[in-house]
């Protein structure tokens, strides 16, 4: 037997194909309520349909099941081939692992449009669908880290660091967050185990960390395997990579109470969090520097390759989300940037920007290996899609940077007596075109996906789209 026919690829083409769907879902449920925010007439006076229950649909859907499946489809496919060995536990712990966690997303989503729910941002499943989250959760790690154990190459590839870092702290982060009382076994409702202002820097220890090891570092395990792949290079530094890794992973979880400035959160902790969330700054761009340096040498191939040029891009907006981050830790800017969509705008431009285009990198580096063929349908399909989403995320998040600072200016405008300027209604008046812009943004970002699914499809197929002049 081949090595290559010794590595399991059909959990990973299973992962790729649960990627694209649900982020399909994600995208649709998001230009949704984006809709919803431009014209509440789109609640439609239904329950199941209303705002407050979409709302965590989308950022579920986009983060874990679009998201989620991303990472741990690579990672099974990276860990593999890094370490020369084939998947531990064989096929059947890696189908208990895709199919336990494409159960958890639909529990997860159905209790959200039946409005059960704990009401923790990011972490709303009850308890039941927390304790199968765990179960998967060890499936995965056993499956990982067996494989890690076995491996035929003395060195462990960095890639692998950081997808272990970022399983191991999910799994203590889902865990501590989650413990809670179960008070009605039917009605499904359980209560925190914490309370008051525990409760909130739990919630923000947990939630900040959800970007920092979920959204951050798993990604980075994308990047350090697949830029150098398909640029054909070594990593620019694998010094500077260990110095990023434990950087990175050792300020990260410290910087939760950025979230919880000017509450009732001690000072000192608030205090806390906003110096490690500046320090921040340097791993996040050490890792950036390490990625984009990897190509030089080779930058001609962005003219060629769109799928580097999806690769550097999310790169880019890495680097721009992680100097806007640290930037609206300090209190000054916080105090007008909180509350408002400012906080989107950045949120998108790190989930759209980086999460998102180097996701749709390494798809487009994977599907045409995992399915034995010699290319992508189209090339030109993928420029396409580079420009439609590029052009979709600078509408939403300069839409969101505009009505944010606006929203903020007008909460805190006095007239010359010491009166409010605005009222409230008028602030959200002002707000509309925004929404609207945004909206069309995100439609454009659901458009370019749309395209990439077709030109996967076709690429499955074994179909090849030439040049015109070419097939003549
Ligand atoms: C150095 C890195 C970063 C720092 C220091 C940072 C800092 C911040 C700050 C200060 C807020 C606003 C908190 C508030 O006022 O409520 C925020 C919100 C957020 N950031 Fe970042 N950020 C960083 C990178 C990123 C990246 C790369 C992503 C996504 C991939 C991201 C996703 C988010 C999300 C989802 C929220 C909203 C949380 C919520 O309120 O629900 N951040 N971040
Ligand atoms: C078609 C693309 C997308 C559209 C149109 C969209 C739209 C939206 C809208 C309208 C909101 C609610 C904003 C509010 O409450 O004011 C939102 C929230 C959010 N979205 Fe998206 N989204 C998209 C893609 C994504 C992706 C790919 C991710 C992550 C991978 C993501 C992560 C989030 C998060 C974390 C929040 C909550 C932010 C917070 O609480 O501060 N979105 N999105």
């Amino acid at each position: 037997m081949s090595q290559t026919e010794s590595y399991n690829e059909d959990v990973v083409r299973q992962f790729v194909v649960a990627t694209m769907f649900w982020g399909i879902v994600g995208f649709l449920a998001g230009v949704y309520i984006a809709m919803q925010l431009a014209w509440p007439v789109f609640n439609l006076d239904l329950e199941w349909f209303s705002f407050g229950r979409l709302r965590p649909l989308h950022t579920s859907a986009v983060i874990f099941a679009f998201g989620g499946n991303a990472l741990l489809g690579t990672s099974f496919y990276v860990v593999q081939r890094t370490c020369r060995a084939s998947l531990f536990g064989g096929s059947g712990l890696a189908q208990f692992v895709f199919w336990g966690y494409q159960l958890f997303i639909v529990m997860a989503a159905l209790g959200y449009v039946l409005g059960v729910t704990q009401g923790h941002e990011y972490a709303e499943p009850e308890w039941f669908v927390d304790i199968w989250l765990t179960v998967v959760w060890v499936a995965y790690l056993v499956a990982f880290m067996g494989t890690i154990v076995r491996r035929k190459e003395p060195h462990i590839y960095v890639a692998n660091w950081f997808y272990l870092a970022f399983i191991v702290t999910v799994a203590v982060l889902h865990v501590v967050h989650s413990l809670s009382v179960p008070v009605s076994f039917l009605g499904a409702k359980s209560y925190s185990l914490f309370a008051g202002v525990q409760d909130a820097l739990t919630q923000w220890w947990y939630g900040h960390n959800a970007v920092g090891f979920f959204l951050t570092a798993g990604f980075l395990g994308l990047m350090y395997y697949f830029i150098p792949k398909q640029v054909d290079r070594p990593i620019y530094s694998y010094r500077l990579s260990v110095v990023h890794f434990w950087s990175l992973i050792f300020l990260y979880i410290w910087a939760g109470p950025h979230h919880l400035l000017h509450t009732a959160l001690p000072d000192w902790a608030q205090t806390l969090g906003v110096t490690f969330s500046i320090m921040l700054w340097m791993p996040s761009w050490g890792g950036m520097i390490n990625g984009l340096m990897t190509i030089s040498g080779a930058w001609d191939k962005l003219r060629t390759d769109p799928v580097l040029r999806f690769m550097v891009a999310g790169i880019g907006f890495y680097g721009m989300s992680t100097f806007e981050g640290p930037l609206m830790s300090i209190k000054a800017v916080n105090a007008l940037s909180h509350y408002t969509d400012w906080t989107i705008g950045h949120v998108h431009s790190g989930t759209l920007g980086w999460v998102g285009f180097i996701t749709f990198g390494a798809i487009y580096f994977l599907v045409p290996r995992l399915w034995g063929r010699d290319s992508l349908y189209s090339e030109k399909l993928v420029g396409t899609h580079f420009w439609v989403s590029t052009i979709g995320i600078v509408f939403y998040i300069v839409a969101m940077w505009v009505s944010g600072i606006m929203q903020g200016l007008m909460w805190k405008a006095y007239d010359s007596l010491g009166f409010l300027q605005y009222s409230f209604a008028e602030t959200v008046d002002a707000m509309h075109p925004f929404y609207v812009i945004r909206m069309l943004g995100g439609l454009l970002y659901l458009i370019g996906a749309l395209i990439m699914v077709y030109n996967l499809w076709r690429t499955v197929r074994g179909d090849v789209l030439r040049p015109v002049a070419a097939a003549a």
